[in-house]
């Protein structure tokens, strides 16, 4: 495994829960030193910046998926503000474009709390077909792939991808490009909605950073078994 640029713990926890009690009292039983946590819209939508600021206070670093895509100057408001409630990580969509990707940096690189700043390339629950339907020719590596290279050349920290095309980017892009993978399913956990999946451990060894979790640990009867056995094949 290549030397550790972005450091430990590379498990994110996706908290796609409907309040911010159940969110809470489900992180509670969690270590800061063990994972990192991700907040996305369903609880964004439901319990907004309180939440977030909870988790943070509680000693999380948390990554605020909110996925932005918009015009560059809605766009750079909103990571402004996102990056002003100290999370850890934020993200666009790579389809925004060039002008939309480098509004966000610059409002990044003005805040007073500096978040690492990534960009969604193509959804892990969309196949070949899905993309396709949208207009998209080419397989989705081919448009993980595009999408990457213009996210880098418009400042992006890094991108989401699924672990399916971390090997090509880590290869592309080098040790400093951050990857970051939902789409992660351990070999006894349901696939559920995602498409382009692979193991934990195989994430890590293909070159992810981090690893996005929700449903095989959140979902599990005994939560915590579930992170320590993940932990324990990575
Ligand atoms: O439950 P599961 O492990 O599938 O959760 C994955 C999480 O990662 C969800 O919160 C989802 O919104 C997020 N995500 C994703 N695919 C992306 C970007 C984010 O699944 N491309």
């Amino acid at each position: 495994m290549r030397d550790n640029v972005f450091t430990p713990p590379h498990i994110v926890v996706a908290l796609d829960f409907p309040d911010q009690q159940q969110a809470l009292q489900f992180s509670r039983q969690l270590d800061p030193q063990r994972c990192r946590l991700k907040v996305g819209k369903e609880l964004f939508t439901r319990a907004g910046t309180q939440v977030v600021e909870q988790l943070i206070d509680s000693g999380f670093d948390l990554f605020l998926d909110l996925k932005f895509h918009d015009i560059p100057n809605t766009v750079a408001g909103a990571c402004a503000a996102a990056a002003d409630l100290g999370v850890w990580m934020i993200n666009v969509h790579a389809l925004g474009g060039r002008c939309m990707m480098e509004a966000a940096r610059n409002a990044v690189e003005q805040s007073r709390h500096q978040p690492l700043l990534t960009a969604v390339t193509i959804l892990t629950s969309m196949d070949e077909n899905g993309i396709h339907e949208i207009g998209l020719a080419g397989t989705p590596r081919d448009n993980v792939m595009r999408l990457a290279a213009l996210a880098k050349e418009s400042g992006m920290d890094g991108v989401v991808c699924s672990p399916c095309e971390a090997a090509d980017l880590r290869r592309e892009h080098g040790a400093e490009f951050c990857l970051v993978t939902p789409g992660v399913r351990p070999s006894w956990a349901d696939r559920g909605d995602q498409n382009r999946t692979m193991t934990p451990a195989e994430a890590r060894k293909v070159g992810a950073d981090y690893l996005v979790i929700g449903r095989p640990i959140t979902a599990s009867t005994d939560p915590l078994e579930a992170l320590a056995a993940i932990e324990k094949e990575i």
